[in-house]
C-alpha cells in the first residue's frame, strides 16, 4: 500500500509536470483524503524528491533522486512476474543474492526482486568479492524458479548475459560482447558480472538466484582494474532505474522462451561471444584447460578443441583469453 501510494502520487506529479497540481486533486483522484497526500508528499522529501507546495496552487515536483526505489522501478514495467510481485529494497545490505537466497527459502515467489545501492559483502563468482560502491551500480538479485535439471543453469545465466549485452548495445552505441561463461565487456573490459547460486535436488532445481552487478556510473577510482562503466565508455550518465527496468522486461522474455524451449537462443548468444575462436586458458577447479574455443554446447558448455585436436566440454571456470 505505501508502495503503491508513493509510486501513484509520483506517476500524478510527472503527468502534471508544468503545472501545479493541488492535494484536492490528487486525494480525489487516488481516492484517499488530503491528509494523507501531504503524510505521503512529506514521505517523498524525505527520500530526497523535491517537492514545491505553493498555498493555492498546490504541489510541483522539481527532481528526483537517483535510487532504485521499488516504487519507481515497478513504475511502468512491463512484465507479468519479473519484478512485478514483490520487490525489497535496501540502501545497503550485505549481499542481494544473500537476500534473496533467504526470501526463496521462506517461500518467496519466482521473479521476487531484491535491489541495493551498496553492498558490504558483494560477491563474486570463485569465491572473489563484488566491490559494490553506492552511486553509480546497480546490484540486483531474481528469485526464479524453473522446472529444470542443473544441468540446465549454465543455458540461463548465458541468456541473462545475452538480454543484458543486448539492453547496453540498444541503449548506447556500445558493442557489448559475453567472456564466457557470463561477464559482459565492452572495449575489453568488464562492465557487468552475474553471480548464479541455487538450491538443489541431486538432479532438479529447487530455486535459482540470479545476481547481477553492473557498474553504471560508477566513479572511475571505485571500479577495480580491468573493470569499466557504461559512463566512463559513453561519457554520459544513464538513468539507473531505465536501464534496470529495460533489462528486466528483456530478460523476462527471453526467460519465458527458455522455459517453452530450452536454450533456443544458443545462435544468440554465440553471435554476442568474445570467446569463440580465441585461444583459452581455463582453470575448472583444480584442472588447467588449454586450447582454442570452438563452440557453445547446446546446454551452453565451452567446447574447447586442445592442441591434440580433441573437444572437451568446460561448464564454469575461469578464462583467460589469447590471440
Ligand atoms: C562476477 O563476475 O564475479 C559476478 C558478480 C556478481 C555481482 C552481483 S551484484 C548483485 C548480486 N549480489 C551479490 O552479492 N553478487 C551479485
Amino acid at each position: 500500500m505505501e508502495v503503491d501510494i508513493k509510486q501513484k502520487i509520483l506517476v500524478f506529479f510527472r503527468k502534471n509536470a508544468e503545472n501545479y497540481v493541488s492535494g484536492e486533486d490528487i486525494s480525489t483522484a487516488l481516492g484517499v483524503s488530503r491528509a494523507y497526500v501531504w503524510k505521503y508528499v512529506n514521505k517523498l522529501r524525505n527520500h530526497g524528491y523535491e517537492i514545491e507546495a505553493v498555498p493555492h496552487l498546490g504541489y510541483k515536483i522539481r527532481s528526483s533522486p537517483d535510487k532504485l526505489f521499488e516504487y519507481e522501478v515497478k513504475n511502468g514495467l512491463r512484465t507479468r512476474t519479473i519484478g512485478k510481485k514483490a520487490v525489497h529494497y535496501s540502501e545497503s545490505i550485505d549481499s542481494t543474492n544473500n537476500r534473496a537466497y533467504e526470501l526463496a527459502e521462506a517461500g518467496e515467489p519466482e521473479g521476487t526482486l531484491v535491489i541495493a545501492e551498496s553492498q558490504f559483502h558483494g560477491k563474486g563468482r570463485m569465491g572473489r568479492r563484488w566491490v559494490s560502491p553506492k552511486g553509480g551500480g546497480i546490484y540486483i538479485s531474481l528469485i526464479l524458479r524453473p522446472d529444470v535439471g542443473t544441468d540446465e543453469i549454465p543455458g540461463i545465466t548465458l541468456i541473462a548475459a545475452e538480454s543484458i549485452a543486448k539492453v547496453i548495445n540498444r541503449i548506447t552505441r556500445l558493442s557489448a560482447g559475453i567472456k564466457w561463461p557470463n561477464d559482459i565487456v565492452v572495449n575489453g573490459r568488464k562492465i557487468c558480472g552475474i553471480l548464479t547460486e541455487i538450491k538443489a535436488q541431486p538432479d532438479r532445481v529447487d530455486f535459482l538466484i540470479l545476481g547481477i552487478g553492473i557498474n553504471v556510473n560508477t566513479p572511475p577510482g571505485k571500479i577495480p582494474p580491468g573493470g569499466t562503466s557504461l559512463k566512463n565508455e559513453t561519457n554520459l550518465s544513464v538513468n539507473r532505474v531505465g536501464l534496470t527496468r529495460d533489462l528486466l522486461e528483456e530478460f523476462e522474455k527471453d526467460y519465458q522462451r527458455f522455459k517453452k524451449e530450452g536454450f533456443s537462443l544458443r545462435e544468440t548468444c554465440k553471435g554476442l561471444s568474445l570467446t569463440l575462436g580465441r585461444k583459452v586458458e581455463i582453470r575448472e577447479h583444480d584442472r588447467v584447460i588449454k586450447g582454442t574455443a570452438v563452440d557453445i554446447g547446446e546446454k551452453g558448455a565451452l567446447i574447447v578443441k586442445n592442441g591434440k585436436g580433441a573437444l572437451q566440454r568446460v561448464f564454469s571456470g575461469d578464462v583467460t583469453l589469447f590471440g
